[in-house]
């Protein structure tokens, strides 16, 4: 592994232009350039989460589905939304909201005609095993009388120029000016705002986005001017912790309204160690095969980079996935730590009945699949934030010296004993490779021969899914949210194989910071 220890511009290259050659430049400072040891992937991992600290425990409810829409308004059309999920018994923890639950944009204001009363509503989905995340967005409207502009430029904790002049760029809102994330300053006023705002509302979570940041219509200038840490330097050095700071403010906004708990935060931008501070998603992708893939690769690379907390936009945010891909696109990303569907405006639905009895039917499958299989993906997110070993490994991992098979950097290892093999949603079978050992397939139960590569049959309601022989899988009964999920207690599943299966199973109150001793069970089986 290779950490470039540097938050300046950077650049990267794989092979581009010469096969020969792994070229890695800085624009600007020194180039701190740390190699980690193996031999194995996880060693490298293990070393490198000594190095950028671990990743926090999220709240059990943040492992449940999401659902989002670019937007969930009025409030009559998310209460329905809610009642659909319900009605339909297809389980659900969190839903969003994005940029139209605000008044003109305006972050920490709501547009009281859409929601009239928004701590009314987050209690009243709250008592239905559902969770409110809001969108927040770094640009504050540059508008006078609007209390955190106001604030923010008493306390001085706007992004200037050089002469002392704002730096003004237009958002959603219009005008905006941006707080000074890489000041300690800049950061605690964001969290005292993010906090009292969060007890005015009673949202669970923060979604972090447009946090790069992204403006409209021009390039951050390098000019500007930023704090660092009282350091003092240019938009070409917090570029690229700009994201990953406003994310640990918001987390710690979170902490401040609700002491004791586990802050839950979704990013877009982030950094080495955003791990510590929030789950990331992909950003915006397209509803097509293309990015289904795509988006499964990005999760793959992230947890090989230390971010096992991330998903992609589900279904695909710009488009139509049209019926099969969605249902191909919802049973894959079953598997992902954060499984989030959103759509973007004027695309189509992406909720799981969106498309026809079918697709709901199918996507209903392996969502309850997903709360089935909570304890063992809730206790893989417990090792990876002691040990950094990620929720999701590449194949490639346990067959190192495969030759390389293109198709094959999409299969990957879900808490370690499920090799999930994803198949476009018009392919009827799948090329595969096989590890060593035996697998039995989860769904019918056929036993394949390991250290192979072969087509297995995949039609659109079925992915292939593979456990390995000599392992236990942990399974739990579904509820309507991860909250009323496991009543009954664990059920263990035994596949029989040679050798000795090794599994650890966590478990907790699912939401405290500190869970007492007492609450903690973690065995090695
Ligand atoms: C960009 C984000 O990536 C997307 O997810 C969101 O829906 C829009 N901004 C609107 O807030």
């Amino acid at each position: 592994g290779i950490l470039l220890d540097t938050t300046c511009k950077s650049r990267f290259s794989f092979g581009a232009g010469n096969k020969q050659i792994l070229q890695i430049s800085v624009a600007h400072g020194p180039m701190n350039l740390i190699f980690i040891p193996g031999p194995r992937p996880e060693d490298v991992l293990r070393r490198y989460h000594e190095l950028t600290g671990k990743m926090a425990m999220p709240p059990r409810w943040a492992l449940g589905l999401q659902q989002c829409r670019y937007s969930y308004y009025p409030e009559h059309e998310l209460l329905a939304v809610a009642q659909n999920f319900r009605d339909r018994n297809i389980p659900c923890d969190v839903l969003y909201l994005d940029i139209h639950y605000m008044d003109g944009y305006k972050g920490f204001t709501v547009d009281k005609s859409r929601f009239p009363d928004l701590a009314a509503t987050t209690k009243k989905l709250l008592d239905a095993g559902l969770r409110v995340v809001p969108i927040q967005d770094p640009g504050i409207k540059a508008e006078c009388g609007y209390l955190p502009f106001d604030d923010g430029k008493k306390d001085e904790v706007f992004v200037k120029y050089p002469d002392g002049e704002d730096w003004i760029a237009g958002v959603w809102p219009g005008d905006c000016v941006f707080p000074d994330f890489t000041s300690e300053k800049g950061r605690a006023w964001w969290s005292a705002l993010s906090a009292r705002w969060v007890e005015e509302t009673g949202v669970s979570g923060l979604w972090n986005d447009m946090n790069e940041p992204a403006v409209w219509g021009q390039d951050v200038p390098d000019m500007l001017e930023f704090n660092l840490e009282s350091r003092g330097g240019s938009h070409a050095e917090a570029h690229n912790v700009y994201g990953q700071l406003m994310a640990s403010a918001s987390r710690r906004g979170l902490m401040l309204a609700k002491p004791g708990e586990r802050p839950f935060v979704l990013t877009r931008a982030g950094f080495a160690g955003i791990h510590r501070y929030a789950a990331v998603w992909s950003g915006d992708n397209v509803a097509n095969e293309e990015h289904m893939f795509l988006g499964i690769r990005l999760v793959l690379s992230m947890a090989m980079s230390g971010v096992s907390f991330s998903g992609p936009d589900v279904g695909g945010f710009v488009g139509d996935a049209g019926k099969n891909l969605f249902m191909r696109w919802v049973s894959v990303a079953s598997f992902f730590p954060i499984f989030r569907l959103h759509s973007m405006i004027d695309s189509r639905d992406n909720e799981p009945w969106s498309y026809g009895e079918l697709a709901e039917a199918i996507a209903g499958n392996y969502i309850r699949l997903r709360y089935k299989l909570l304890p063992m993906l809730y206790s893989a997110m417990a090792v990876s934030s002691q040990s950094g070993l990620p929720v999701l490994q590449p194949f490639f991992w346990s067959r190192p010296s495969l030759e390389f098979e293109p198709v094959f950097q999409h299969l990957f290892f879900f808490c370690q004993n499920l090799l999930i093999i994803p198949s476009a949603s018009d392919q009827h079978a799948v090329w595969a490779g096989l590890p060593e050992g035996n697998f039995y397939h989860l769904f019918t139960g056929q036993c394949f021969t390991g250290n192979q590569n072969l087509w297995i049959a995949s039609p659109v309601d079925t992915l292939p899914v593979l456990v390995k022989a000599g392992s236990i899988l942990l399974t739990q009964s579904v509820g309507t949210c991860t909250e009323d999920s496991g009543a009954g207690g664990i059920v263990l599943h035994i596949f029989y194989g040679e050798g000795k299966a090794n599994l650890t199973f966590h478990t907790d109150d699912g939401i405290s910071l500190h869970p007492e001793a007492g609450d903690i069970e973690q065995w090695e089986i």
